[in-house]
């Protein structure tokens, strides 16, 4: 499968445009020792990623924070998380071999002493490599100071690093680069940012695929899935992929994705705990409105769940924007992504 193959991609042939993104990342790199790669979810940040160091032919250590458990994240299920990456990389064992504070065996990499102390010892080993931190927001919810570690790495390591992350505002949140009090302040850092694709990018995408595919779509169907799907890279290659294997219509397919972007949406919310509620209001009354006004979300909070102080309504707000469920364009606010904005108006 070319285009359709719902997997981040990995070859350069199987990933649409992306060229100036490729690129930025490779100069960030090149030039200096930090790049974030930033984008709302399905924009395509893991595929530009991975298609970019395996066509490099650089070596990497690749972590994916959402596998991290749930709940406050220690430091022993980051290095559970590593053990794992670096027993699947070949070049792991040789590099790791002289390392006293791991274990090398036909079983992969283990830690023997499971601190703070192996953990750089390991990333001190890791010499010349690339370490990506995929969806670096979740690295927030710990006691363990990421954010120190990774400007320790910054500073004193011989390593590159990709940092990556769907929920942008928590993911800057979590790096505070701005903040004269923490400690990435002042690092010097490339952002490639992700992009939707424009209206005439989404209709070649669509029709390479599908030719790819060897199959027919009338230019009906085309035209209806660029219009409920917008340009979001995820949520196309989603259609191409339902229409080629189970010859679903538009509108059961549009259906299917909009209650998962929804189920995605209620567990990122779980960590808001009794205070879910107003969170879920709040995101009714503005996917209901299409755009709606400050005034108009708290009328309507306030109309299902009785009086809510302003500054509350202001951080439910934020934490929204920050993770990427709403943007504000004005003095109003939306639904980011359209596929959510139907699931959140017909399912919630
Ligand atoms: N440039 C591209 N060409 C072809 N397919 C792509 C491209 N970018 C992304 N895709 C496809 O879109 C989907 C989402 O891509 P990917 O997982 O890389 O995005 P992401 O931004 O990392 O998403 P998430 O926020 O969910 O982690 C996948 O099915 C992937 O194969
Ligand atoms: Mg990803």
């Amino acid at each position: 499968m070319g285009y359709f193959d719902p997997e981040p991609k990995k070859r350069k042939e199987d990933l649409f445009n992306m060229e100036r993104e490729l690129l930025d990342l490779d100069n960030g790199l090149r030039r200096g020792k930090l790049v974030v790669v930033s984008g709302l979810r399905r924009y395509g940040k893991t595929s530009l990623i991975l298609t970019y160091l395996n066509e490099s032919g650089l070596d990497y250590v690749y972590l994916d924070c959402r596998l991290l458990p749930p709940g406050m994240i220690s430091l022993n299920s980051f290095l559970n998380l590593l053990e794992e990456e670096l027993s699947r990389r070949s070049w792991a064992k040789k590099v790791l071999s002289s390392v006293d504070e791991v274990s090398v065996s036909g079983f992969g990499v283990r830690f023997r002493v499971r601190n703070e102390r192996s953990l750089l010892s390991v990333l001190r080993a890791l010499e010349n490599k690339v370490l990506v931190l995929d969806e670096a927001q979740e690295l927030r919810r710990s006691g363990y100071r990421f954010d120190s570690l990774i400007a320790h790495a910054y500073d004193h390591l011989n390593l590159k690093i990709i940092i990556s992350g769907s929920m942008i505002g928590l993911l800057y949140r979590f790096l505070r680069v701005n903040d004269p009090e923490a400690p990435l302040y002042g690092r010097a850092f490339t952002e490639v940012k992700m992009r939707r694709l424009s209206e005439v990018e989404s209709r070649q995408f669509l029709i390479k695929g599908f030719e790819q595919e060897g199959i027919d779509v009338s230019d009906e169907v085309i035209n209806e899935a660029i219009k409920r799907f917008d340009g979001v890279i995820g949520w196309l290659t989603y259609f191409g992929f339902a229409l080629t294997t189970s010859k679903e219509d538009v509108d059961s397919i549009h259906e299917k994705a909009s209650k998962l972007a929804l189920s995605e949406l209620e567990h990122a919310l779980k960590i808001y705990g009794v205070g879910e509620r107003r969170y879920r209001e709040t995101l009714k009354i503005i996917a209901s409105l299409g755009k709606a006004r400050w005034s108009e979300i708290k009328r309507g909070v306030e109309a299902r769940l009785g009086r809510i102080p302003n500054n509350t309504l202001a951080t439910i707000i934020k934490n929204l924007a920050d993770s990427g469920f709403i943007k504000r364009e004005g003095e109003e606010y939306e639904i980011t992504d359209p596929v959510l904005q139907h699931g959140i108006r017909k399912y919630y």
